[in-house]
């Protein structure tokens, strides 16, 4: 079973057709970038996933589950990081995690909060610190740990590496490795080719709302990537 899938999707928004006819599919454990410059599209298609909002035409199916008529079931097999992740800033890594699974449906203690918070890169120091002061690399890995503890089968990344510095982006490329090796899909929409490289297994280049390219990311290197990218949307 995919862990997501779209077929022919399409929203507008007046004369606008920010997205037109897309199709994707993700395996179980597979990262996909969807590439494209700002306006491209890719946060419109991100919130049609989450249900936030619903497609003219089209089917979208998280893990199975159809997003258009059941999009709680669907949100529920998803972790979302969007550009910025809110966290509650007087809360520890710890309570927010504990708070944000159970809210999720569920139930998990200290021991295990620690484990997961670890497992998506925190260091050991700042699991029972205030979020308040955390850097947007340490808020995405609370995230990824609350994706990890709510069981999901899809992340949502929408421009991670946006603002990070070399070390925290690294540091979110082994983060997406660890997750897409526990059979999580990965989706994140970037206008960062740097990087992109590094973790994706599949690229697909999103032009004003079409889909004009799509590759397994291990036929390029960067140069033929960056080629590619500026050919695709400027022809
Ligand atoms: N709620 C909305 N109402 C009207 N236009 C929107 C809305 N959301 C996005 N758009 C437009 O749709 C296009 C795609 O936007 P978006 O998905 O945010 O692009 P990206 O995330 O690739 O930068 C842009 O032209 C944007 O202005
Ligand atoms: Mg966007």
């Amino acid at each position: 079973m995919s862990a997501l899938r779209l077929d022919s999707v399409s929203i507008s928004f007046g004369p606008l057709h920010a997205v037109e006819d897309l199709s994707i599919q993700l395996q179980p454990g597979e990262v996909y970038a969807l590439l494209g410059p700002n306006g491209a599209g890719k946060t419109t298609t991100l919130n049609m996933i989450l249900g936030f909002l619903r497609p003219e035409r089209g089917s979208i199916t998280v893990a199975g589950v159809d997003a258009l008529t059941d999009p709680l079931g669907a949100r529920a097999r998803i972790g979302y990081l969007p550009e910025t992740v809110m966290l509650h800033p007087t809360l520890s890594a710890i309570e927010n995690l504990t708070y944000f699974a159970l809210l999720a449906g569920r139930k998990i203690d200290v021991t295990t909060a620690r484990k997961l918070l670890g497992e998506a890169g925190l260091q050991s120091d700042a699991h029972e610190r205030h979020s308040g002061s955390f850097s947007k690399g340490m808020r995405q890995k609370v995230g990824v740990a609350i994706a990890l503890a709510k069981e999901a089968n899809l992340l949502l990344l929408d421009e991670p590496t946006s603002g990070l510095d070399a070390s925290a982006a690294n540091d979110l490329s082994n983060v997406i490795r660890a997750a897409s090796s526990r059979g999580i899909a990965v989706l994140m929409a970037t206008h960062d080719l740097f990087r992109v490289k590094d973790v994706a297994h599949r690229l697909g280049i999103l032009r004003s709302g079409k889909l004009v390219d799509e590759r397994d990311a291990a036929t390029l290197d960067p140069v033929a990537l960056e080629q590619l990218y500026l050919q695709r949307l400027a022809s």
